[in-house]
């Protein structure tokens, strides 16, 4: 029965209060509690000493780089990461559950992803960052996100991540702004925190969400190698230097690096190390000024160690490219054999991921799957 016929002063009185509510939720402005910190006392870590430490909420803008002639002419970015480039301890938001390495873990993922890719860490959750167990090697999963610079935006997603931790517990976030020149402050704080929470995964693939990686062929691959060892394989990238042209997204003026030349490294997209490099890139990353290309930053820390990357054949981070113009580039064949590949959209790492389990796909000559 309708309501208005069962009494039409009730209903009128009703239809009043839902207006007055509406009109008032669109009035007041959106609440935004701040999310929980962790207050786990284990969380602070050793590094910087205290003599050195300060309130992350008080580290101040170093306003003596501005002092610098060439200050003012830089890119808006490029001034924001010299004012802020010493800060270096950022409060934690989310933190992964403390279950995530009680066993052994062989294999740690640690995706670098940014708060509104939602779509691109549910796909990776299902696909190739699945936790679980692969010829006897366990398999972890870590996103690591920053927050929106634009506060109503990080209301929004601060809330997202929340409710992901919560739900999967594979979120590590920090209170400092997502940014592509704060991606190795980034980097530096993962490092940081697999120190106290993660020591023992014996390798790790550091990588972007937006590439395939074939995470069944890396624990094959380094299934033959000694974690205590030093492993530092991806896209190796070699000669090149610091490009000057402002408009850039990789503008490095010569106030940052006045170098020609970059030292070797490897394409941030997706590359493995071992635990031995790990430590050893932590150990460099504290006595070195950050330098905000974070996979450039790496092979500064590696030379700093006296170590070197190295290339390894699998991992394209550039793309690949199918052997005949007949061919699809996307033919599930060509990534059998392979370790990491950028770039994929949502759907198609679905796609490939599903092509991949299939168990009778054969790669003959004249199979093609898409
Ligand atoms: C601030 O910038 C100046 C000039 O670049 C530098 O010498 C100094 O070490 C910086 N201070 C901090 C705290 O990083
Ligand atoms: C990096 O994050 C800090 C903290 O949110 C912020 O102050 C700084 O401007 C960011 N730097 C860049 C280059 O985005
Ligand atoms: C890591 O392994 C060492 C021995 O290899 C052990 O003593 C230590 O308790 C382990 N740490 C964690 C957090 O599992």
């Amino acid at each position: 029965m309708r309501l208005s016929r069962l009494c039409p002063k009730v209903s009128l009185l009703l239809a009043m209060v839902i207006f007055v509510l509406l009109l008032l939720s669109r009035v007041l402005p959106p609440t935004c509690p701040t999310p929980e910190r962790s207050s786990d006392p284990q969380e602070v870590s050793m590094w910087p000493p205290d003599s050195l430490r300060v309130d992350p909420a008080l580290c101040q803008a170093n306003l003596s780089v501005a002092a610098h002639p060439d200050f003012a002419a830089l890119p808006t970015h490029v001034r924001d990461f010299l004012l802020y480039r010493h800060c270096r301890e950022f409060p934690v938001l989310q933190e992964p559950w403390a279950t995530k390495c009680a066993q052994p873990v062989f294999l740690l993922l640690a995706i670098k992803s940014s708060p509104a890719n939602y779509g691109r860490r549910q796909v990776l959750r299902s696909t190739w960052a699945r936790e679980r167990q692969v010829r006897g090697a366990l398999l972890r999963r870590l996103f690591l996100v920053g927050s929106d610079r634009n506060p109503l935006q990080a209301c929004k997603f601060n809330r997202l991540l929340e409710l992901e931790a919560r739900a999967h517990g594979d979120i590590l976030q920090w209170d400092f702004h997502d940014s592509f020149f704060n991606l190795t402050l980034k980097q530096v704080l993962f490092l940081e925190w697999q120190r106290t929470r993660c020591p023992n995964a014996s390798f790790v693939l550091n990588g972007d969400d937006d590439v395939f990686a074939h995470t069944d062929n890396m624990v094959t691959y380094l299934q033959g190698h000694d974690p205590d060892r030093h492993l530092f394989v991806g896209h190796l990238i070699q000669n090149v230097g610091p490009i000057r042209v402002p408009w850039s997204k990789y503008f490095v003026p010569t106030l940052l690096s006045a170098d020609e030349y970059y030292p070797p490294y490897c394409g941030g997209g997706g590359f493995l190390l071992s635990r031995f490099t790990v430590a050893a890139l932590r150990h460099a990353a504290r006595v070195l000024p950050v330098f905000p290309i974070d996979d450039v930053f790496l092979g500064m820390c590696l030379r700093q160690q006296g170590l070197a990357p190295a290339s390894h054949n699998g991992v394209r981070t550039a793309g690949v490219h199918a052997p005949s113009p007949r061919l699809s580039s996307f033919d599930p064949c060509f990534y059998q054999g392979l370790l990491l590949v950028h770039r994929f959209l949502p759907y198609e790492t679905l796609l490939m991921w599903n092509a991949l389990s299939q168990t009778q796909l054969s790669c003959g000559k004249k199979s093609g799957v898409y």
